[in-house]
């Protein structure tokens, strides 16, 4: 038997390979130490009716050793039968932190290798795979996820999921699964506003709660995925999670290599709230250098002008936005030409010169003189039908021929997989930011392929368009923030359409979603701070009544909401008021002072949006300060004429005997008040929203 132990900050993670050799299973996941002992995952008894493959915790296995309970990958050679069955041929070496262990099937021609790498000062491990064509004949894969990972659930699984729609993303989900099997996925090409691909699992018999044991996996893919999670008869859940290729077989040529992406393995001793912070450091540290960039206070023009974008307006809303304190002006979609709507367009990218009678340059000048960044938005895999750019290139979009091309919002899709359109793109994108002084670049996506063809060219083998796509998107980004690295982007797919662990990777902070409704938008950003950081959720103030949530909310309360996250303004700033700009003009500079706090703190989820006061903690990297956002999210009617006593939130992660300072009122409280009686909020129907800091004293 050969066994290994992977270590992250707080666990660790053993996997044998048991003397048959057949596959590689897991002894033991858990918080470190938890390997010292016989396995939780070790099966006993007889398999009547299924293989001992069935049964076994096993991290990787394709159909055919494993017949019967779901294989993570089916393997054909053209024309021949379904399955493989492969012998264990030994760890390879790693650099760094990791485990390769390879498996070998000699009579098909593959080599499968389980590849584990651990993220240090995390408790994250990655896991992929790379499957090699070792024979003389090409491979056919209807199946090739990521990896499986195996958790005891004796009480049977409950699974927590994000799921939504557009301008509902991110909505946290539970369900409890006995037996059989729960499925998510999206086949929209991205990985879609319906389900992230994200889940989290815990043992139902342990009562939900801040020291409930809690897995989790993130897959880190732009393109279309599934993950599913199915209970067996010996109560083990097995998650498995993979891309989901749009031909259904992907080719696998003799002598070549193909690498899934990444899965993400977290886990955390401390719930839910404990795996979101585990989540959050690992994006903070994937983010590098670049994630410690001050976020700036960006105002963006979307709301208040829509498509009717033209210099005047634009600046009149800028010198409005410099006044009250933002940074960083972002004009989105309606700046070039041929776009008084969005049935025309894209494509060409030129800036609209009837709306910008001076030129584009000395626009963004004249930004840049009020003390602003400039930032815009490109659609660069969007392309119109009355577009120069589908004139010239017809067969650059997806389209099977013969076949009318499906249009949503009035557009058409580029195949970004092709190389002279992934040039091309690129080129344009690079020469806009080397023409322009832009330090931040809105990336959307506003629909997803239809008829996913590649007209023109006939395919002599099987294509892989999606993972085409995925790659040069990723290929793209990597490139522009080579070359300007100053520049910031925003991931952003008509709201939260793209938004998993790998564009999260690339990009500097994502547009959860198109609704900026405050009651509303903070259900999302409760889902969405469960999977990802702070420092990467952009949030806008926008007006009341907004598009989506016309419930009354005060500007306090909108701005809480949007500062938790990365603060944006979206209102149309030109009608507010002098107070309403004073009052904007207070917050913005509270959220400067404490960004650094928000976005790098430890996040304590306080309650959820569905109770009558919830709240989100951010406790500084030193210990020096606690951070408290809190919102009465319940009734407004009646406060305070009604005879009750003030909401309390109780806060986590603090030192019982420490005294802790509300800077805005003075008032002291021991840590272990806070944490057994919790912090008063006293709403009011003018004050239904708080940002409260905390001092160590
Ligand atoms: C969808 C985005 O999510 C919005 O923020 C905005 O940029 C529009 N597209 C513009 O068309």
């Amino acid at each position: 038997m050969n066994r290994w132990t992977l270590r992250t900050a707080n666990t660790s993670y053993t996997v044998e390979v048991p003397d048959h050799g057949r596959w590689a299973e897991l002894s033991a996941w858990g918080p470190r130490g938890v390997e010292d002992g016989p396995s939780p995952l070790a099966g006993h008894g007889r398999t009547p009716f299924r293989t001992a493959a069935d049964a076994a915790p096993a991290e990787y296995l394709p159909f055919g050793l494993r017949p019967f309970g779901g294989a993570e990958l089916d393997v054909r050679r053209p024309g021949g039968e379904r399955g493989s069955w492969w012998q264990f041929a030994g760890e390879q070496p790693t650099e760094g932190a990791g485990l390769r262990l390879a498996f070998l099937d000699d009579l098909l021609g593959l080599e499968a290798v389980l590849c584990y790498e651990t993220v240090p000062d995390t408790d994250v491990i990655r896991r992929w795979v790379e499957l090699t064509g070792v024979g003389a004949d090409d491979l056919l894969l209807a199946r090739l996820d990521s990896a499986a990972v195996n958790i005891p659930v004796p009480g049977g699984a409950r699974l927590t999921y994000l799921v939504g729609q557009w301008v509902q993303e991110f909505q946290l989900k539970h369900i409890q699964v006995e037996r059989g099997t729960f499925a998510i996925g999206s086949t929209q090409g991205v990985s879609g506003h319906e389900y992230a691909p994200w889940i989290a699992a815990q043992d139902a018999a342990q009562p939900a709660g801040p020291a409930t044991p809690t897995w989790g996996i993130s897959l880190a893919w732009s393109g279309s995925w599934h993950i599913d999670a199915s209970v067996d008869s010996g109560r083990l859940l097995r998650l498995r999670a993979g891309r989901e290729p749009h031909e259904g077989e992907v080719l696998l040529p003799a002598g070549g290599t193909l690498i899934t992406p990444q899965l993400l393995l977290a886990f955390s001793a401390e719930g839910l709230g404990g795996l979101a912070r585990v989540w959050h450091t690992h994006e903070r540290l994937e983010s590098g250098p670049r994630g410690r960039r001050p976020r700036p206070v960006l105002y963006n023009s979307w709301e208040a002008t829509g498509f009717a974008v033209e210099q005047d307006g634009q600046l009149e809303l800028a010198r409005t936005a410099a006044a009250i304190g933002a940074e960083l002006f972002v004009v989105d979609d309606g700046w070039f030409a041929n776009r008084p709507d969005d049935t025309s367009g894209l494509g060409d990218w030129e800036p609209d010169r009837d709306a910008f009678p001076d030129g584009f340059g000395a626009f963004i000048g004249r930004i840049r003189d009020l003390g602003l960044d400039f930032g815009l938005w490109v659609e660069p895999e969007a392309v119109s039908p009355g577009s120069r750019l589908l004139a010239d290139h017809p067969d650059w979009i997806y389209r099977v021929e013969g076949r009318p091309a499906t249009l949503i919002r009035n557009q058409l899709l580029l195949n970004l997989g092709r190389d002279d359109v992934r040039k091309h793109v690129l080129t344009w994108l690079d020469k806009l930011l080397h023409d322009y002084p832009i330090s931040y670049l809105k990336w959307d996506m506003n629909r997803p392929p239809t008829e996913r063809g590649r007209p023109v060219s006939p395919l002599p083998r099987p294509a892989d368009l999606d993972a085409a796509h995925v790659a040069n998107y990723h290929h793209i980004l990597a490139a522009l923030r080579t070359g300007h690295p100053h520049v910031m982007i925003e991931g952003c797919a008509g709201g939260g359409g793209r938004a998993d662990a790998a564009a999260i990777a690339a990009t500097d902070v994502v547009w959860p979603s198109d609704n900026t409704g405050p009651q509303d938008r903070l259900t999302i950003q409760h889902g969405f701070l469960h999977a990802h950081s702070p420092h990467v959720m952009s949030s806008w103030v926008t007006d009341s009544t907004g598009f989506f949530d016309t419930r009354p909310r005060s500007p306090r309360f909108r701005f809480v909401t949007a500062m938790a996250g990365v603060l944006g303004i979206g209102a149309d700033i030109r009608a507010w008021t002098v107070e309403q700009r004073a009052e904007a003009a207070r917050w913005i500079t509270w959220y400067k002072k404490w960004r650094a706090t928000i976005h790098h703190g430890a996040v304590h989820l306080l309650g959820a949006p569905s109770d009558d006061t919830c709240g989100v903690q951010y406790s500084a990297p030193d210990g020096s300060h606690e951070i408290v956002l809190a919102w009465n999210s319940g009734l407004l009617n009646g406060l305070p004429l009604l005879p009750g006593r003030p909401n309390r939130l109780r806060l986590h992660g603090l030192e019982p005997a420490a005294r802790y300072q509300d800077e805005a009122t003075g008032s002291t409280y021991s840590g272990a008040h806070l944490l057994h009686a919790g912090l008063p909020c006293a709403w009011r129907t003018d004050f239904d929203a708080d940002a409260v800091v905390l001092r160590r004293c």
